[in-house]
């Protein structure tokens, strides 16, 4: 099929959060560690009255109802996500009552689960099945959606929640180039969540953000050397016009951007200017493992790489700076970001994905970007989106609420037989939200 890719898409956060610069004093670390050290302005959360399955109806509705399409022309739903509230059931079947209202039941798909990476692997099943001789012919519809809590301690501030919506079909604004796909998949104890009485994860914090810097290298490496077969000449950083990354925070996303500079000096591109080549030089040698812990490396690469940094990556980062972590959701909202701050000028231009979920699995691709005719064209998807309003439009909660809201989720998560406080005023008009789980642990949710 010509250019199946993503058709439209739709965003949903949560329209509570908490400002970093505020959790700084609450957990008492010094200024500046979580906004400078990590990058991060503000970070959403679910109350009681959210979570994975009604943010997934909210965006899922949403997207329908704004693009106008019929929910009987969706052939397949897949939902990726690692926020696991039940060990069997899939989201995808919670979803299933928006379609079933309309007489359509006959929809492929369940969910796909590891870690962040969950959100890629459903939507490389949407595109191969419009690809491939199953295709009815009907749309394809990709759900990434997670709430991201973390236990308290250095990984708190990395939390974030969010649900993306992305329509897939033929003839699309957001093609991909599949031939070029570069994947890197190991077994690592990064991340991991082995207590399944506990939403919250096991993680090394460290060893993760070497993990995903070595996937980052792997998949870099398969990814140009794939391009390089098929087009003929080497690849580099200047061959792509943005490059947008998993983010669990963004300090990690400037980390990337400059290792992936430091691989074309490696790989001896031409592209690299002779003062920057002066000064990644003295680390011409050292071993994989070395390079990984030079500080040095770091310091000298982020220096050389910060002004291609701000042309082609800096647009992408907006959502995940202002919301958080959203695992699946997050590289996601990090290409919605980009569409959001760049549209007018996207067609033509080539974007590169770095997709990473821990434990591990991770995959560089690429999409061609077109301007798209309405209702599937760039700047409809950014109307639809409204990403400037719902930022504006949020609540910003005391950091000792945020606290508390935390401690009653920690109780709640497994939990049966209650009903939530159903108090939606802070919620957007066509919100779902919780109402009650009942002694059969079944969950009930309401539309605003
Ligand atoms: N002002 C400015 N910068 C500061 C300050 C300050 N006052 N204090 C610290 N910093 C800097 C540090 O120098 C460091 O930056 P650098 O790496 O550029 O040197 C940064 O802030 C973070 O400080 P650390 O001491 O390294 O932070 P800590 O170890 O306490 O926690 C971590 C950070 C490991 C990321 C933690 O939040 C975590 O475990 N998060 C979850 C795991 C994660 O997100 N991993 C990423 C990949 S896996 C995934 O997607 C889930």
């Amino acid at each position: 099929k010509k250019s199946a890719g993503i058709l439209a898409m739709d965003i949903y956060f949560p329209s509570t959060c908490v400002q970093q610069e505020e959790l700084e004093v609450y957990y008492g670390v010094s200024r500046g560690k979580y906004t400078i050290g990590l990058g991060q302005d503000c970070m959403a959360f679910c109350t009681e009255l959210e979570d994975v399955v009604s943010m997934s109806l909210t965006v899922v509705k949403s997207l329908l109802e704004k693009y106008q399409i019929d929910p009987r022309q969706i052939g397949r739903l897949e939902v990726g996500t690692e926020t696991i509230i039940d060990k069997s059931k899939s989201i995808k079947t919670w979803l299933m009552q928006i379609f079933e209202e309309y007489g359509n039941s006959d929809i492929e798909g369940v969910d796909s689960t590891n870690a962040c990476y969950g959100g890629t692997a459903a939507l490389f099943n949407c595109v191969n099945w419009v690809e491939s001789n199953s295709w009815d012919g009907r749309y394809g519809l990709v759900v990434c959606t997670d709430s991201a809590v973390y236990a308290e301690g250095p990984a708190r501030p990395t939390g974030g929640a969010a649900a993306i919506a992305m329509l897939i079909g033929p003839n699309a604004p957001i093609s991909f180039e599949s031939k070029f796909r570069g994947t890197h998949m190991s077994h690592a104890y990064d991340f991991y969540k082995p207590n399944l009485a506990s939403e919250y994860p096991v993680v090394d914090g460290k060893l993760s953000q070497i993990c995903y810097l070595m996937a980052l290298d792997s998949c870099y490496k398969h990814f140009c050397n794939k391009n390089e077969n098929f087009e003929g000449k080497q690849f580099s950083i200047f061959d792509a016009d943005y490059f947008v990354f998993h983010s669990p925070y963004n300090k990690l996303v400037q980390k990337s951007f400059a290792r992936l500079y430091f691989n074309d000096f490696l790989r001896n591109s031409s592209c690299i200017e002779e003062a920057a080549r002066e000064k990644l030089e003295p680390f011409l040698n050292l071993s994989g493992d070395e390079s990984y812990q030079s500080r040095e490396l770091e310091k000298a690469s982020q220096q050389v790489a910060k002004h291609l940094y701000d042309a082609k990556v800096q647009p992408s980062t907006l959502i995940p700076k202002q919301v958080g972590n959203m695992y699946t959701a997050s590289l996601y909202a990090s290409f919605a970001s980009l569409l959001h701050n760049k549209h007018s000028t996207l067609g033509g231009q080539r974007v590169v994905m770095f997709s990473y979920g821990s434990g591990l699995s991770s995959t560089m691709f690429s999409f061609k970007i077109q301007d798209g005719q309405h209702p599937f064209s760039l700047s409809n998807i950014v109307n639809v989106m409204n990403i400037s309003q719902k930022l504006e439009l949020r609540h910003v909660f005391p950091t000792e609420k945020f606290a508390e809201t935390m401690k009653l989720m920690e109780r709640r998560y497994g939990a049966k037989d209650f009903v939530t406080s159903k108090d939606t005023s802070l919620l957007y008009p066509g919100t779902f939200y919780l109402t009650q789980v009942d002694s059969l642990y079944r969950r009930y949710y309401a539309k605003k």
